[in-house]
């Protein structure tokens, strides 16, 4: 259907082709005199590619006004506590490239994934052990691991933030009434060692109800996120990581609506059976619980 549809786009003729052309030269030529040589390398390649599209497409004047009308109802969604722009970017796999193109892979440091809109910088601590699901709903999960450099020497003290949605698909700072929950930061131990309870994640829809939700809706996308678990690791002379932790097993794996899973990145979120031994003897009653083990490696700062 595509190929029917751009097949059908007819070439223009030579003359027409060099009017084109000429506008687009143009254009970047107008940047030749600015003195950042960044700015200006980045203004001019925008401009290239931006005018290729719309040759590539042959943009309608009814299609151009229809995405300004979309780009202004994005505008107009965003406020404090909601970034559209980001929403947009992350499912045009722009955040995800961003990344890619930001974080080479180094050595066997663990990857790094999109940040989302869902961290708040003042999450409780807890102590190695401690429980960030203030409350949330979901099945317990216990989470290990240690944070190590790239040589494997252990690395104390490391920052590290976690935090993720409640059974039901949302975060704390989605609802109205002020709750801190399925977030808490806690530091490694002196082996480099950290462990605490969250709860296993469950896939859910990033906010579809603006414009961001229509464009998904129009293309026949879904909306959902491979369930994942939020991390941020900081530590003196090493580069931050900001990444998750995805469900092995999970089908939205090959779909993530903003295109962050890795495969390094999957792990093993094994169920345990109601009354099994907790790590840490906690007395979970008649409830099942899950275990994952995350070892994070952290790479040097350049
Ligand atoms: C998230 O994982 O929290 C998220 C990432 C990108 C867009 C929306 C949500
Ligand atoms: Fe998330």
């Amino acid at each position: 259907m595509t190929e029917t549809i751009s097949n059908a786009i007819a070439e223009p003729g030579p003359d027409q082709q060099e009017i084109e052309a000429r506008l687009t030269r143009s254009v970047v030529n107008s940047f030749d005199d600015c003195d950042n040589p960044r700015l200006k390398f980045v203004m001019q390649a925008l401009v290239r590619h931006a005018h290729a599209f719309v040759r590539e497409v042959r943009l309608s004047e009814e299609e151009w006004n229809t995405a300004i009308e979309f780009l202004t109802d994005v505008g107009h969604i965003t406020d404090d506590r909601r970034q559209e722009f980001i929403l947009l970017s992350d499912i045009l796999g722009i955040s995800m490239q961003t990344i890619n193109v930001n974080h080479e892979t180094y050595e066997n440091a663990t990857e790094a994934t999109v940040f989302g809109p869902f961290f708040v910088d003042d999450a409780p601590r807890i102590d190695i052990g401690g429980d960030i699901g203030g409350g949330a709903a979901g099945q317990p999960c216990w989470v290990e691991g240690t944070v190590r450099d790239t040589g494997g020497q252990p690395i104390p003290n490391a920052r590290i933030e976690v935090w993720e949605a409640d059974d039901d698909g949302f975060y704390d700072v989605q609802y109205d009434d002020g709750r801190v929950s399925g977030r808490a930061h806690l530091f490694s131990d002196e082996k480099g060692q950290f462990s605490f309870w969250g709860l296993t994640p469950t896939p859910y829809p990033i906010p579809h109800d603006g414009p961001v939700g229509r464009l998904l809706a129009a293309t026949g996308r879904s909306p959902m996120r491979a369930s994942h678990l939020h991390f941020m690791v900081t530590a003196p002379g090493m580069r931050r990581l900001v990444t998750h932790i995805f469900v092995r097993g999970d089908e939205l794996l090959t779909s993530d609506t903003v295109f962050g899973v890795k495969e390094s990145l999957i792990k093993d979120f094994v169920r345990q059976e109601p009354g099994s031994p907790t790590p840490d003897g906690r007395d979970l009653g008649t409830q099942s619980w899950a275990r994952a083990q995350f070892d994070i490696v952290l790479a040097p700062t350049p």
